[in-house]
């Protein structure tokens, strides 16, 4: 399930044709989509990728997996914010089929169940991009999230928020908490690619390599995900034992 690139252009490149073949094959595919720096050089390839081979994304549905408490749609460091200016405010995407959890929900629990539920009328996730925080998060699932969790709000942990503050401008507030999918919601998908790249993520890497299946790095989850590929570049697989750097079937992905 380890693909290692020689850099995170070429990780992008993957990912990006990867994703490209998918909506070709499918147009009405329903994608679970990601945030963060690791995703930033990933839309920007595929954006690129979709314009010069005409690609229709019209017809294709999204969820996103996480939006911050507090923070409206419009505000600039929102999720919702970020995907308009990375992905959805270039190509042809039918705005009524992209769907990010609501930050201002008056009733987050409810909302949480909603958002749930109207994946689950959609037919669930064929494709989910992943990234992975530093302590092991996947979404906003911290470290201890149960397995059996669904669409939640979650309390963000000092680390993480450290982690995000450099998206902050300033002494801006990281907001404390966050609705995610939950652990059971990425599990559901058909398919996952969870995308690592650069020296900060070499350690949780060895990490997820070296433990069992635990709560305690919610990463570790997708161990049990029969088509799961997790893909990463050089300096994030650099704290992986040489012989799973080394092997032919990594050095051939
Ligand atoms: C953020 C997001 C995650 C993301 C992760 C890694 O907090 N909630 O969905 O995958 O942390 O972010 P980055 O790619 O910026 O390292």
């Amino acid at each position: 399930m380890l693909h290692i690139f020689s850099d995170a252009p070429s990780v992008a490149d993957y990912v990006s044709s990867a994703l490209v073949e998918k909506i070709r094959s499918r147009p009405e595919v329903v994608l679970g989509l990601a945030t963060g720096g690791t995703m930033e050089p990933i839309y920007a390839r595929f954006v690129d990728q979709a314009r010069r081979q005409r690609l229709d994304v019209s017809r294709l549905t999204s969820f996103n997996l996480d939006e911050y408490v507090g923070l409206s749609a419009d505000h600039p460091k929102s999720y919702s914010a970020y995907m308009r200016h990375h992905l959805f405010g270039h190509l042809g995407f039918d705005s009524s089929r992209l769907h990010l959890p609501d930050g201002l929900a008056r009733d987050l629990e409810r909302h949480s169940r909603e958002y749930s539920e109207k994946l689950r009328r959609c037919g669930g996730i064929d494709l989910q991009l992943l990234g992975v925080g530093g302590n092991g998060h996947i979404g906003f699932n911290e470290p201890g999230t149960a397995f059996d969790s669904r669409c939640h709000v979650v309390r963000l942990s000092e680390r993480t928020r450290v982690d995000n503050s450099r998206f902050f401008d300033g002494n801006a507030i990281v907001p404390a908490s966050a609705i995610t999918m939950g652990m059971c919601e990425i599990m559901e998908a058909r398919e996952i690619l969870l995308v690592a790249t650069g020296e900060s993520k070499a350690r949780i890497v060895a990490e997820w390599y070296r433990h069992e299946v635990t709560e305690a790095i919610p990463f570790t989850v997708l161990k049990r995900h029969a088509r799961a590929k997790i893909i990463l570049d050089e300096a994030a697989a650099s704290l992986l034992p040489d012989s799973v750097r080394g092997s032919p079937a990594v050095a051939s992905a």
